[in-house]
C-alpha cells in the first residue's frame, strides 16, 4: 500500500501544454501495456475543467492513432447529477473533447447516468462495473487507470470533505450530496481508487498551489482530506504545472521536469 503522503517525485511542467503532452504520452504507454497484457484498457476519466485540454489532445491527429481505441473501455470517476447534455455534465465535456472524435464504440463508453435518481444511477453503475471489470482480492474492481483532479478543498472525484462518500468502503460507487454546491454527485469510492493499477492526478493553476502545499508539505495537524485517505496499491503519479507546484519546493523554485522526458 502506498499512502498518498509517500507519493514522491511529482512531475512538474512549465505550463499546461507541456503537462498535457507528457500526460498524454503516459496514458498512451499505460494503454499499450494494458492491451499487450490483457487485451483491454479500462480508464476512468476525471471531470471538471483541468482535463479537457488533455482529452482534446488525445483526440487530436497527433495522438489519436497511438491508442488502440477498439480495446479501450472509458469510464468516469464521478458525475454531476444532471442530464448528459447539461453544461455541468462531465460526460458532455468528455464527449465533446474526446469521445466524439476517437473511434470508441458506444458499448465501451460507460457513462454515469446523472439524469436518474442518484440511488438508481449508483446501482446501475455498480452493475456495469460488475459486468466488465476484474476484481481484486478484497472484491474491489480493478481499473487500469483512474484520472483524478483535485479541488482546492482537497476533494477528488466527488469525495468531498464533510460528506458521507469518503467513508463508503463496502461498495464501488456512491451518491454524494455536496452542500457547498447544493447538488448530488455520483462517485467511485475510495476502495476503487485504492485498487487501480495507476492513479494520475492532474493539477494545474495557481488556485491549486495552497492545497498542493498542504498535501505535499504539511506535517499533518489538519483534518485528513479525502485525497489523503487514498492508500493506493498501484502507482500514483502527480502531474502538475509550475503554478500549482509553486509551494512544493518553497526554498527553491519548483523543479521543472526536463521537457524531454515524461
Ligand atoms: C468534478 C471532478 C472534480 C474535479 C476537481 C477539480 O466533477 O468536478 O471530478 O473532482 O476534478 O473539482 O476541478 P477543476 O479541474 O475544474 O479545477
Amino acid at each position: 500500500m502506498q499512502p498518498l503522503k509517500g507519493t514522491h517525485n511529482p512531475r512538474i511542467f512549465p505550463d499546461t501544454d507541456a503537462l498535457n503532452r507528457h500526460a498524454a504520452r503516459h496514458i498512451q504507454a499505460l494503454a499499450a501495456e494494458a492491451i499487450a497484457r490483457r487485451d483491454e484498457f479500462h480508464i476512468a476519466l476525471a471531470g471538471g475543467s483541468t482535463p479537457e485540454r488533455l482529452y482534446r489532445l488525445l483526440a487530436s491527429a497527433a495522438y489519436r492513432s497511438t491508442i488502440d481505441w477498439r480495446k479501450v473501455h472509458v469510464w468516469f470517476g464521478d458525475e454531476r447529477c444532471v442530464p448528459p447534455d447539461h453544461p455541468d455534465s462531465n460526460y458532455r465535456m468528455a464527449r465533446e473533447a474526446l469521445l466524439a472524435h476517437a473511434p470508441i464504440s458506444g458499448e465501451r463508453i460507460h457513462r454515469m447516468a446523472g439524469e436518474l435518481d442518484p440511488a438508481l444511477a449508483v446501482a446501475r453503475y455498480a452493475d456495469t462495473i460488475e459486468t466488465h471489470l476484474p476484481r481484486a482480492h478484497n472484491d474491489a474492481p480493478i481499473f487500469d487507470l483512474i484520472l483524478l483532479g483535485l479541488g482546492p478543498d482537497g476533494h477528488t472525484a466527488s469525495l468531498f470533505p464533510q460528506t458521507e462518500a469518503p467513508s463508503v468502503t463496502d461498495r464501488p460507487v456512491a451518491a454524494a450530496y455536496v452542500p457547498k454546491f447544493n447538488t448530488w454527485r455520483i462517485t467511485l469510492t475510495l476502495p476503487v481508487l485504492d485498487n487501480a493499477r495507476h492513479l494520475m492526478f492532474l493539477v494545474a493553476g495557481a488556485g491549486k498551489a495552497s492545497i498542493i502545499d498542504v498535501i505535499f508539505n504539511s506535517a499533518g495537524g489538519h483534518e485528513r482530506l479525502p485525497v489523503e485517505m487514498i492508500t493506493a496499491v498501484g502507482e500514483v503519479t502527480w502531474w502538475l504545472d509550475a503554478s500549482a507546484a509553486a509551494e512544493i519546493n518553497k526554498d527553491s523554485p519548483p523543479r521543472i521536469t526536463n521537457p524531454g522526458n515524461s
